[in-house]
This record gives structure tokens, sequence and C-alpha cells, in this order.
């Protein structure tokens, strides 16, 4: 067992999430992988093995209603003690909320609200005494966004819970929300969002938000917005007037 402790990556078998394996795995740690492709995961667990770190896979779907528990279960009977959980699995549904699909909207809900909440309480125990926790939040959270409404809510609700969260396990478990801006990853494609402009943005890679986080992870700060570019919407964020905001988040959602 890795001496600097195992991490558990939700959503690790692309995008952002398998960067954060490889790069927890490049700083000697181990991994517990989970996403739906098994293929995907382990041929990543044999590339990360190959660098000496043990990296386990855990194939599951995780928009069910006892993902959480049958996770923490399944972590359990491996004999396996999570260090560093990662709540980074999550979804976008794309378009007028007035003609969005209910299931689409609670598999978004599941995946970036509920799961997060409900494995972040299932694992604490475990992390308590210096374990920590990632969570990848969005710079989506900091904002409403017309054209990606609930996306951009569910966001806000993670931020808003990881930051909370950050100051009542202080000293305990240290907590690290990680906001990046647009990322070229699978996401704009699954959310169906190819033909809109901030589809067509891409500020950053999946290898340097994975970097960035980290590195935030292990200094200890509770806020890491990856890029220079989406520190200046951090904070133009927080000093425009909200119509302002709205109606610029509105188009840069719009079509192209
Ligand atoms: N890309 C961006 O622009 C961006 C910006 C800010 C924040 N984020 C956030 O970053 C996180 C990761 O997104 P990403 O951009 O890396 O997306 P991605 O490339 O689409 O990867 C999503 C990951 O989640 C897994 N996943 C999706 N549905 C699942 C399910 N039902 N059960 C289990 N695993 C599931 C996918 O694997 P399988 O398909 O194999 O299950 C994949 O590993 C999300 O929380 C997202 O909101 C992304």
């Amino acid at each position: 067992m890795s001496e600097r402790g195992t991490a558990l990556i939700t959503g690790a078998s692309a995008g952002i999430g398998a960067a954060l394996a490889r790069e927890f795995a490049a700083h000697g740690h181990d991994v517990v992988l989970v996403a739906r492709r098994k293929e995907r995961l382990e041929r990543l667990a044999s590339e990360l093995e190959a660098r000496g770190v043990t990296a386990t896979t855990i194939a599951m779907d995780l928009d069910d209603a006892a993902a959480a528990i049958e996770l923490h279960e399944a972590v359990s009977e491996r004999g396996l003690d999570v260090d560093i959980l990662v709540n980074n699995v999550g979804v976008g549904t794309y378009g007028p909320f007035a003609d969005s699909d209910l299931d689409a909207e609670r598999t978004q809900l599941r995946l970036n609200v509920v799961l997060p909440v409900e494995l972040t309480r299932l694992f604490i125990d475990e992390l308590r005494g210096g374990g920590k926790l990632l969570t990848v939040g969005s710079m989506a959270g900091m904002a409403p966004g017309p054209g990606l409404a609930t996306y951009y809510a569910s966001k806000s609700y993670v931020n808003s819970f990881t930051q909370a969260i950050a100051e009542e396990l202080r000293g305990d478990v240290g907590v690290t929300l990680v906001c990046p801006g647009p990322v070229d990853t699978e996401f704009a494609d699954r959310a169906g969002m190819g033909e809109s402009t901030v589809g067509a943005i891409s500020s950053n890679t999946p290898e340097n938000v994975a970097s960035a986080a980290y590195d935030g992870l292990i200094a200890g700060e509770t806020v890491v917005v990856p890029s220079r570019a989406m520190r200046v919407v951090d904070l133009l964020c927080r000093i425009a007037p909200r119509s302002v905001i709205r109606r610029v988040a509105r188009w840069a959602n719009s079509g192209r």
C-alpha cells in the first residue's frame, strides 16, 4: 500500500477524472478508479501500475439511488482504505429548460449533487485525522446559466457545499474545491452542446486542471481556479451586476 495514501476517483475513465488518476499516481498514490466503461478503466489501471502504484478498478453505473452505498461497500469488500476522496463525476444537460428531458435532469442531479453529498457523508469518518477531499465543481457554479440552467445550479450546489464543509472540517480533513472553466474533454459532446459558443471555448486541458487541483489539495487551498483567464471571470462574476452576468452567460451558452 502506498505511504502517500489511496485516492478514490469517480468518473475516472475519461477527461478530468483520468487526468487526476494519472496525477495522483505520478505522485505515488494508489488509486481506485470508478466509472462505467470497464475496458477503459482497466487500460488506465495497467498504465498506472506500470508506474509502480496499485490501481483498483470498480466498474459501475453511479446513476442509481443506491450507487453511493454500493460503492462504499465495494471499497470495504476489497479491503481498501480510502485516504483521499475525489468527487469528480458529473454531466451536463444543454438547451432550454422548458424542452428538457426529465430523466436526463434526474441523472444530472444524482451525479452532480446527490452522489458527492452521499459519498462525502459515507467516507467522512475514514478521511478524519488527515485525509483529504477533492471536489470538482465549476466556474459554472459562480453564476446563473441560461441554456445550461440546471447544470450551473448543480455546480453552484457543490461549490457552496464543498466550501462550507471545508470550514467545518478544517484541521481534520483537507477539503479542496476545484473550479475549472471550459476544459477539452468528452463533457461538451455528452451534454450535446457542441454547437454552443461556450462549447467551442476550451480554456484548459484536463492535465492542467489535474495538476493545479493536486497542488492546491496538497497545499491546503480551499478553492482552486486553474487558469488565469478563469480567475478574471471569477472576479467579474463577483463584481458585475447580476443582470449583466445572466445576459453574458445566456450569450455564451447560446448557439454559434
Ligand atoms: N469539461 C469541462 O468543460 C468542465 C468544466 C468544469 C467542470 N467540469 C466538471 O468536471 C467533471 C468531469 O467532467 P469531464 O469534463 O472530465 O467529463 P467527461 O470527459 O465527460 O468524463 C466524465 C466521466 O464520468 C463518467 N461517468 C459519466 N456518467 C457516469 C455514470 N452514470 N456512472 C459512472 N460514471 C459515469 C464517465 O465515464 P463512463 O462513461 O465510462 O461511465 C467519465 O469517466 C464533472 O464534474 C464536470 O462537471 C467539466
